[in-house]
């Protein structure tokens, strides 16, 4: 289904969610004793905000006037926060490391955790590139590849400019994709770049097909006022079954939101205790051998 967009350029309701990861970001970076710092987020959000404001679409006028869920900002930033570090982590150990952020919608990373000496490579979809191009200059080390993660020829592309290190980044993403692509997907960065590492948000499969999927999708379209189209629509059983895809695939770590200290998860701190419910909606990080 399509939206009105930004700019001119229609955008669907997968890649709308991009606008409130990017206002969760400014949101916090404004806020009193901030999980993140993200000024190129608030540059971004103070750019586009007289046209959300004027949008026909509630999501956007709602951004706008920054209505947006307190625990989801958190919840949001700390991820964004989370993922930084293990970018941080990946180029102190891999000087001059490539990092791609695969569907970056307008996450403004290379701006957070540039040391100079990286490169990096911001992927999404031709309508988003379209977008972030009018809002941030590649220049340097800094990239943007206009393609579906699933039209591989990005693939060979970058190995013609960088042999590796290469650290693939996703943050939510692959639960918008099917189970068989993020399979694909991920069997194709490990034979294009053997030896490079992931990260990646993945829900449970009781999310994508199982008795949450009504809970999420309601929470996606009724409280997020998303359109149809933004749905989850892959999860795995746990971090294991990503290395039975491949002889070479091995898990490194997981990483929960419940994993934080952070008071202002509030009572949901708590929720930590509970194996499974760390297992909802986390991260996960492979070494792509
Ligand atoms: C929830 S947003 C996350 C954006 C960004 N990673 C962040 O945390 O702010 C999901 C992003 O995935 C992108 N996306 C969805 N399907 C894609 C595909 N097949 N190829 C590339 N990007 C895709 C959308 O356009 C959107 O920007």
């Amino acid at each position: 289904m399509e939206k009105p967009g930004l700019f001119d350029v229609k955008i669907s309701d997968i890649s709308s969610t991009m606008l409130i990861t990017l206002y969760c970001r400014a949101l916090e970076s404004r806020s009193r004793n901030p999980i993140i710092n993200d000024p190129e987020a608030v540059r971004i959000a103070d750019t586009i905000n007289s046209r959300l404001a004027g949008s026909g679409e509630r999501l956007y006028r709602d951004l706008a006037q920054g209505k947006l869920d307190k625990k989801l900002t958190t919840f949001i930033s700390l991820r964004a926060r989370r993922f930084d570090d293990y970018a941080r982590a990946f180029l102190s150990g891999n000087p001059g490391g490539t990092v791609v952020n695969m569907g970056c919608g307008l996450d403004t990373r290379f701006w957070r955790i540039d040391d100079g000496k990286m490169s990096f490579y911001d992927l999404d979809l031709p309508e988003v590139i379209e977008i972030k191009r009018k809002l941030c200059r590649e220049a340097g080390r800094y990239h943007m590849i206009a393609s579906s993660v699933l039209d591989y020829n990005w693939l060979s592309l970058l190995k013609n400019e960088t042999g590796g290190p290469v650290l693939f980044l996703a943050e939510g993403l692959v639960m918008y994709l099917e189970k068989k692509d993020v399979r694909e997907l991920v069997l194709k960065l490990q034979s294009s770049f053997p030896g490079s590492e992931l990260v990646c948000e993945v829900v449970n499969e009781s999310v994508a097909h199982g008795w949450l999927k009504a809970a999420m999708n309601m929470r996606l379209q009724r409280q997020l006022h998303l359109g149809r189209g933004a749905m989850f629509l892959s999860g795995i059983r746990d971090g294991r079954e990503i290395e039975s895809w491949s002889p070479g695939i091995r898990l490194i770590d997981e990483w929960s939101y419940f994993d934080s200290s952070e008071k202002r998860l509030g009572p949901a701190r708590f929720i930590g205790a509970i194996p499974w419910m760390r297992r909802v909606q986390w991260t996960v990080h492979y070494k792509l051998g």
